[in-house]
C-alpha cells in the first residue's frame, strides 16, 4: 500500500467552473489562467481538460508556456509578464506565445527584435494597481510605436489588472475601469476581468477575460456571493489516519508541546505535513475532516504528519479518511486559520503530493 496522501482533481468540476465563467460573459472569450502549475492542480492535465473549450491559456513565464507546448497544447499562450529578454521574444514568436508589454524596455525590445514572425502583443495599462503596466498618459504614444512596428501583429489587445475586485464594497474597481476607458480606444480589443470581476463586476466585461482562482472552484470573496456560490471546488486534498492513541488530561502533543489535552483525549495522526503543502502555521483548532466530521488540529504541524483531536468521534480507526480541504471544507476557510489565502495554499502544494485526476 502506498502513502494515502493525494490531491484528487475533479475535471468535471473544472469544466463546470469554466462554463460558469463563460456563461457570465457570453460575449467574451475565456482564457484560463494555468500559471503556477494551474494553481497547484497540474498545468498539463488542466490545460488538456479545457483544450476543447479554451481559445488560449495564460501563464506567468515562458518555461510554463513551453511545458504546455511540449505536452501538445496547441492554443496561443499568453505570457502575463511578457518576455524577459530578446531570446524569449524569438521563442515566443515561433511558438505562438502572446506577450504582455508592460514597460518601455519591453516595448523597445519588441521593436528592435529580429523575429521570424510578428508577435501578438497585449498592451498593459497601469489603471491603479501600480504593479505593472504603462502610465495612462504614455499609452497613446506606446500604442503608436507598437502599431508601426513590423514585429507586432494586429490587433493589439489593451489590458489591465484589478487590485481590489474581491472587495465588493470598494470603489477602486469602478475607478480602474474609468481610467482604462479613458485611454483604451473603444475600437481596440480589450481584457480586464479576473475571477472576482467575472463574478461580480459586469462592467469589466471585454473581448477577453482571464479567470484563474474561480476555475479551480474557489471564491475570491470573503463573503457569500450569488455567482461564486455556484462554483465547485476542483481539488480534494486527502490523507488518512496512520496512528491513534489515548492520552491523559495534561499531556502535551507534538513538537514543542504547544497543545495540552484539557481532558482525556483520543489523538489521530494523519500522514500529511508541511512537506505536502499543509501550512505549518495552521493553529490549534484548524478544522480537518475525519470520516467527514470536522475535528480540530492539535499540536504543531510536522513535515510529514499532523495530529488531530478525534475524541468526539464515536468510531475512528487506522486507515480512516482525512480531508484537509475540498468540497466539504473550503480551502479559504483553512487559510483563515493560518494567516494565508486559498490561492497560496493551493499554489504551493509540492510535487510530492500525487495528483489523481477524475
Ligand atoms: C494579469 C492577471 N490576470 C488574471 C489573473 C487571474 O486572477 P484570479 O486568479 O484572481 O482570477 C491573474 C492572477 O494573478 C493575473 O496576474
Amino acid at each position: 500500500m502506498s502513502r494515502p496522501t493525494r490531491a484528487v482533481i475533479d475535471l468535471q468540476a473544472l469544466r463546470h467552473n469554466y462554463q460558469l465563467a463563460q456563461s457570465l460573459a457570453p460575449e467574451s472569450k475565456t482564457i484560463p489562467m494555468v500559471k503556477a502549475n494551474a494553481y497547484g492542480h497540474g498545468a498539463i492535465k488542466i490545460a488538456q481538460a479545457l483544450a476543447d473549450l479554451a481559445p488560449a491559456f495564460g501563464v506567468a513565464c515562458i518555461e510554463e508556456a513551453l511545458e504546455l507546448r511540449s505536452a501538445g497544447i496547441k492554443q496561443p499562450i499568453l505570457l502575463l509578464e511578457g518576455a524577459f529578454d530578446a531570446a524569449e521574444l524569438k521563442v515566443a514568436a515561433t511558438k505562438g506565445f502572446w506577450v504582455m508589454v508592460e514597460n518601455h524596455p519591453q516595448k523597445e525590445a519588441i521593436i528592435n527584435a529580429d523575429l521570424a514572425l510578428p508577435l501578438t502583443v497585449w498592451l498593459g495599462v497601469d489603471t491603479g494597481m501600480h504593479r505593472l503596466g504603462f502610465q495612462p498618459s504614455d499609452i497613446a504614444e506606446v500604442y503608436q510605436c507598437l502599431n508601426n512596428s513590423r514585429n507586432v501583429s494586429q490587433p493589439i489587445v489593451f489590458t489591465s489588472h484589478f487590485a481590489c475586485a474581491d472587495d465588493l464594497d470598494s470603489d477602486a474597481t469602478a475607478k480602474q475601469i474609468d481610467t482604462f476607458k479613458a485611454c483604451a480606444p473603444v475600437t481596440a480589443l480589450q481584457s480586464l476581468a479576473n475571477s472576482a470581476a467575472i463574478l461580480a463586476w459586469p462592467k469589466a466585461q471585454r473581448e477577453w477575460q482571464r479567470p484563474g482562482y474561480m476555475l479551480y472552484g474557489n471564491s475570491p470573496f470573503s463573503v457569500a456571493q450569488e455567482n461564486a456560490d455556484q462554483l465547485k471546488p476542483v481539488m480534494s486534498f486527502e490523507s488518512a489516519v496512520i496512528s491513534l492513541r489515548n492520552i491523559a488530561a495534561g499531556e502535551p502533543v507534538g513538537y514543542t508541546g504547544n497543545w495540552t489535552a484539557q481532558r482525556d483525549s483520543n489523538i489521530a495522526t494523519i500522514t500529511v505535513g508541511y512537506g505536502d503543502g499543509y501550512p505549518r502555521n495552521a493553529i490549534n483548532g484548524t478544522p480537518v475532516l475525519i470520516n467527514g466530521v470536522r475535528c480540530p488540529l492539535v499540536g504543531r504541524v510536522s513535515m510529514d504528519m499532523i495530529t488531530v483531536d478525534v475524541t468526539e468521534l464515536t468510531e475512528v480507526a487506522i486507515g480512516d479518511k482525512a480531508v484537509l480541504w475540498g468540497p466539504e471544507l473550503p480551502v479559504n476557510e483553512v487559510a483563515s486559520y493560518c494567516d494565508s489565502i486559498g490561492y497560496e495554499l493551493l499554489t504551493r502544494m509540492p510535487g510530492r503530493v500525487p495528483r489523481v485526476f477524475l
